[in-house]
């Protein structure tokens, strides 16, 4: 069964998923960005890349319909968002409904959006963390699978805080795409169950 990684950047939650790939036949990664850093990652680890510059579309709806067709060719159980910051349209995400996971660098629902560490020390809170999602057209709120938290410690900055989390994000995405593909997640009135759970 095949997985479909979206990038825009470093790719470093990509990377994490690629050594875990355990029960998963193929990947393949899309990247928006032709100068993602995450593609020549990919393409050392021998999996197919492809490019979808959304620069090349006049609008979001007819990108969302080409990478519609790239995605739909591969017929993925799973899509996976790494650092793809494009926002998609609803009906990209009503399409993939209940099989589109986002990571996201929060304890949601606190700092949906971009500049969430920043967020989180303006705030002075003293837990911070990350979140694996499903995308819902609502930006970062849909069903959450995992989470994992970080104390901010005195003296944190931006940097300091996104290195720690990005480390957990390494440790929760793999785990929640596993449990995915193991058919061990289900949804229970909007709530995710995973069964037999064992962190
Ligand atoms: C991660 O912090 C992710 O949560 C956020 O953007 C960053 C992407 O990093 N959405 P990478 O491309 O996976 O290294």
């Amino acid at each position: 069964e095949s997985l479909v990684i979206l990038i825009s950047g470093n790719g470093s939650n990509m990377l994490a998923l690629l050594e875990a790939r355990s029960q998963i036949d193929r990947v393949i990664v899309i990247s928006n960005n032709p100068n993602a850093r995450g593609l020549e990652i990919a393409r050392k680890y021998g999996v197919e890349t492809i490019v979808l510059d959304h620069h090349a579309f006049p609008n979001r709806q007819t990108f969302d319909t080409a990478l519609a067709e790239r995605i739909d060719a591969h017929q993925p159980k799973l899509i996976a968002l790494a650092g793809f910051m494009r926002i998609l349209s609803d009906r990209f995400v009503q399409r993939y409904q209940n099989r589109l996971m986002n990571i996201h660098p929060s304890l949601l629902p606190a700092f949906p959006g971009l500049g969430t560490h920043a967020r989180a020390l303006q705030e002075g809170i003293k837990i911070h963390g990350c979140t694996v999602h499903f995308v819902t057209p609502k930006l970062d709120l849909g069903p959450i699978i995992i989470q994992a938290a970080i104390p901010v410690l005195p003296g944190d900055t931006e940097e300091t805080l996104a290195t720690r989390v990005l480390q957990q994000e390494h440790r929760i995405y793999p785990q929640a795409v596993c449990w995915f593909m193991e058919d061990r997640i289900i949804m229970n009135e909007n709530h995710v169950e995973v069964l037999d759970s064992r962190i």
